[in-house]
């Protein structure tokens, strides 16, 4: 018995790992979330499907229920290969350091499978370069929904790096550009990118100044630094 952690991708259900679609051919069970595209529960034929992410008028499930699931699955004697799916990678913003370290207390075994976290994939797919020689030599990937009821707020805003990619950071946007502006210029170029790498993909322009008063719906990131003008660039855009 094994539970895989396995990395679903950005969105678009070909970007997933051939080990992860390896996995899944031969899951019993696949307990996934709102943001693993369900095209990618096709590899895993008749295994049993647990869905654990929001539902609209139903309980939330919350991160100890999740845990328990996956661990009342691994301890089912019928289940010899049971997969936790989450969108993008798991340990960028999935927590699953806190799912991983619930199976090592029980002793369960388990395997990570990595994926194409949205944070780098879903800029780079539309040729959106986080770091670009001359124009940015790192970049900082943070969330824009700290966890209120944390005791100590860790997110300064005074990034040093060239390029800061915001995740989860849409309903809070005004609040987060101005934190920002704060060590950078108004002007500073800024680029949203909704449902990246979906169909309905969206790209919005703009300066910290300005993108807090743009319609954006989510999911999506906002990425800001002058290496958006190199993507106007390679896209054509003046
Ligand atoms: C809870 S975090 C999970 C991140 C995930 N583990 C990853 O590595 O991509 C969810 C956030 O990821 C970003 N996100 C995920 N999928 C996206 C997509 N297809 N397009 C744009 N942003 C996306 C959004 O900022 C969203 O609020």
């Amino acid at each position: 018995m094994v539970v895989y952690l396995i990395g679903a991708g950005p969105g678009n259900p070909e970007l997933i790992t051939l080990k992860a679609v390896k996995a899944l051919n031969k899951a019993d069970v696949v307990i996934y979330d709102r943001l693993a595209n369900e095209k990618i529960l096709e590899h895993a034929g008749e295994a049993k499907l647990i869905y654990v992410g929001k539902k609209a008028g139903e309980h939330y499930k919350s991160q100890d229920e999740i845990n328990q699931i996956i661990i009342n699955e691994a301890k089912d004697t019928s289940n010899n290969i049971i997969v936790r799916l989450k969108g993008g990678d798991p340990f960028v913003f999935g927590r699953g350091g806190e799912e991983i370290l619930s199976l090592i207390s029980e002793g369960i075994k388990f395997e990570v499978i990595p994926g194409v976290t949205s944070a780098i994939g879903v800029p780079t797919s539309l040729g959106l370069p986080v770091t670009h020689r001359g124009v940015a030599t790192s970049f900082t990937v943070v969330t824009g929904h700290e966890d209120p009821t944390k005791n100590r707020k860790q997110v300064k805003w005074d990034y040093t790096a060239d390029t800061i990619i915001v995740l989860m950071g849409i309903g809070k946007m005004k609040e987060n550009t101005s934190e920002i502006m704060k060590y950078r210029d108004s002007k500073t170029p800024v680029c949203v990118i909704e449902n990246g790498t979906l169909p309905n993909e969206k790209t919005i322009f703009g300066t910290l100044g300005d993108i807090g008063d743009k319609d954006i719906n989510t999911p999506a990131i906002l990425i800001v630094g002058n290496v958006i003008d190199v993507f106007k660039e390679i896209k054509g855009i003046k």
